[in-house]
């Protein structure tokens, strides 16, 4: 399944789970009021009574002398006597705490998905195979077919998958700033496609035989060495090795860096420039 796919999954998921609430909390609160309307409350009926004897609240006191069941002068009732509290268990949940836990469920919802958004993101670099890792590129002689041109010139191979150009090995490296690194494996450089200035995506320039990076201007030769422009260092390349079944590997969580040269190994332009 494809993180995109697991991504849809989850956010679905979610969806349903907050309707699901959302219906349950509505029919819940139905329920309540069902069940309250057009029933006598007991306690207010036990209140009316209580109040109708107190003469302090302006209730009447009762008496067997008939002299006195004469009709008094209603004395005015004091409607702040009459207010009692009302725990929250009675009261059930007040618009205020149905307000504070839908705020609260919407911000655990924003949670839950910044947290899955933030898992596909990491995931190509747990997963093997993807760029973070090591990427089996495919045979060594087929590679060097494809690099190379019938005139013998260089002809970079882009990787997607580890965001690299496979490049061949053109003379010796000696002198370079990546001599004896472990850059080379069956005469093939893995160079990372961006630029060291400001990472924008070196294209390949075949009239020149280099890499112009077309946001500054920046120049790197076809072993990635720099050539011109504002770029700081050499163009930055991957660990590689060969595996038994004699594949190129390239090591995309193993990045080596390398300063700038005056000694260059290959020879730059051999053509015009393409920026
Ligand atoms: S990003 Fe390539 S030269 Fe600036």
């Amino acid at each position: 399944m494809s993180t995109s796919q697991v991504l849809l999954l989850a956010f679905a998921g979610i969806g349903a789970l907050a309707i699901i609430s959302i219906i349950s909390i509505a029919w819940r609160r139905g329920q309540d009021d069902e069940t309250t309307e057009g029933r006598p409350d007991r306690e207010a009926s036990l209140r009316d009574r209580d109040i109708a004897a107190d003469p302090d609240i302006g209730g009447e006191v009762e008496t067997k002398d008939e002299e006195e069941l004469v009709p008094a002068d209603p004395v005015p009732i004091d409607p702040l006597k009459l207010r009692s509290e009302v725990d929250e268990e009675t009261m059930g949940v007040t618009r205020r705490q149905f307000f504070n836990r839908g705020i609260l469920g919407i911000f655990g919802l924003f949670l839950a998905q910044f947290g899955i958004a933030s898992l596909a993101f990491m995931w190509p670099r747990l997963k093997s195979g993807g760029f973070g890792s090591k990427v089996s590129v495919g045979k060594i002689e087929d590679l060097r077919i494809a690099a190379l041109t019938a005139d013998g010139r260089a002809q970079p191979v882009f990787v997607s998958a580890a965001q690299a150009y496979v490049v061949p090995v053109q003379g010796s490296l000696a002198g370079s700033s990546f001599e004896g690194l472990p850059v080379v494996a069956g005469g093939m450089m893995a160079l990372w496609q961006r630029c060291v200035h400001l990472g924008c995506r070196v294209p390949e320039c075949e009239s020149s035989q280099g890499f112009e990076c077309p946001c500054h201007g920046s120049k790197y030769n076809f072993h990635g060495e720099y050539e011109d422009g504002p770029a700081p260092r050499n163009l930055d390349r991957f660990v590689v090795s060969l595996s038994d079944a004699n594949e190129l590997i390239i090591d995309t969580g193993a990045v080596i860096e390398t300063s700038r040269s005056s000694v260059k190994t290959i020879e730059y332009p051999q053509g015009p420039s393409c920026i």
